[in-house]
């Protein structure tokens, strides 16, 4: 009784201290005052000591829909007449492809499963409703899009896995004027199963560097290319939720744009770039030197790991362009599955399996 007394009054002296403190889980995702209104069984660092052999991405090949057994020669013209339409019109859904691609192959590999919402399972919470994707995805009527022009022209052949990956291949080529060309072999298959449970498998804008190291190092990944693949932080947007906590470590001018920009709204969006917002270059890493960043992620690059890296990235001269495209390719090998892999298809409907 007497040390249940003691505990009480522990807790009622440490109570309002603990409640101020946040602690956060999901890899990084979400903020939360208690451990305890976790999401039940995500985890927070559990990729650590995962290494995983860099992806080989098995059975793909450059102008695999020229072959014959998977000959759809229009295909990857009808995607980028798709993406160039789309960008056209909104540059950043330009930058929702890119990002489609990147949680694509991050959960259950690059097989199409971060489209769906019907699946093998039946579960309702899909990939899509997973915190780091719910509210925030962007691209999926492109990826239908071309999709339906596909099938219209070559029933049965293409993958919605490939057409993601042929996807931000051509939005990274529009947005950065033609400097940016990545080689996207093809051949993946899709998948028929998706959980928005799974999503804790991406880093998180809280997520510190080991974090961010150890989540990509479960893919194959290394801790250069998790930094050169950081910079498509150069376009698009982000929700003030993942960043207001952080204007104390901004530069002073852009910390004040952004609190007036978000305004007390957790679900106002602003540009990640504030100096080149619309175009895939190296800016990114200068203000990571600048304090101009807004994820704790981002500035965790200014760390002694990670600082020669983003200093040669922001001196330009196409250096880091030519290693996004290398690392953007090898991305794209992440747990492809091939056609003989159980539950292996290729999709009619992208945001669907067959038979459901
Ligand atoms: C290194 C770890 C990464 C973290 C922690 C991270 C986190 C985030 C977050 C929190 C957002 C804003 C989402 C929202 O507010 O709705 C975002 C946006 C974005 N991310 Fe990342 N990301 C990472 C890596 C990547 C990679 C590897 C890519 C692609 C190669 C990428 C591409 C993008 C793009 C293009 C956007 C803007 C999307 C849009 O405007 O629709 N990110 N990211
Ligand atoms: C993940 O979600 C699926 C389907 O909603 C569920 O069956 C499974 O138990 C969940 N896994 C964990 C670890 O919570
Ligand atoms: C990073 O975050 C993880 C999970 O919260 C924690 O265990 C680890 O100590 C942190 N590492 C650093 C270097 O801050
Ligand atoms: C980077 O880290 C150094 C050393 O810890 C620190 O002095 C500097 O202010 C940091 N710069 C940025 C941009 O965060």
């Amino acid at each position: 009784m007497a040390k249940l007394a003691v505990l009480i009054t522990l807790l009622a002296i440490l109570g309002p201290v603990a409640c101020q403190d946040t602690s956060v889980c999901f890899n990084g995702w979400l903020r939360v005052l208690n451990p305890a209104s976790c999401p039940r069984g995500s985890r927070n660092n559990f990729f650590t000591r995962q290494r995983r052999p860099a992806p080989s991405g098995p059975g793909l090949s450059y102008g695999y829909y020229n072959n014959r057994g998977s000959f759809c020669p229009r295909a990857e013209g009808i995607v980028r007449n798709a993406v160039k339409a789309a960008v056209d019109q909104n540059p950043g859904i330009g930058a929702g492809l890119i990002r489609l691609f990147f949680h694509d192959c991050f959960v259950r590999g690059c097989d199409g499963s971060v489209l769906l919402t019907t699946t093998n399972t039946g579960n309702a919470d899909t990939e899509r409703e997973g915190p780091p994707n719910k509210n925030s995805l962007r691209g999926f009527e492109v990826i239908d899009t071309a999709k339906a022009a596909i099938e219209a022209a070559c029933p049965g052949v293409v993958s919605c896995a490939d057409i993601v990956a042929f996807a931000a291949r051509d939005a990274s080529a529009i947005l950065s004027n033609g400097n940016i060309r990545i080689r996207v072999p093809a051949g993946r298959y899709d998948g028929r199963e998706s959980f928005a449970n799974e999503t804790d498998q991406l880093p998180g804008p809280f997520s510190n560097l080991t974090q961010l190291q150890d989540t990509f190092s479960a893919k194959g990944l290394t801790s250069d290319e998790m930094v050169t693949l950081s910079g498509a932080h150069t376009i698009g947007r982000a929700r003030c939720q993942f960043f207001n906590g952080r204007f104390a470590d901004m530069d002073p001018a852009l910390a004040a744009k952004l609190t007036a920009q978000c305004n007390g709204n957790d679900d106002t969006n602003v540009n990640q770039d504030d100096v080149t917002p619309n175009v895939l270059d190296s800016q990114y890493y200068q203000n990571v030197i600048d304090k101009k960043v807004l994820f704790n992620s981002d500035a965790v690059l200014n760390s002694s790991e990670t600082i020669a890296q983003v200093t040669q990235n922001a001196n330009g001269g196409g250096a880091w362009e030519r290693k996004f495209e290398r690392a953007m390719e090898n991305m794209g090998k992440i747990g492809v599955k091939a056609r003989t892999d159980t539950g292996a298809e290729i999709r009619r409907v992208c945001w669907k399996v067959n038979s459901a």
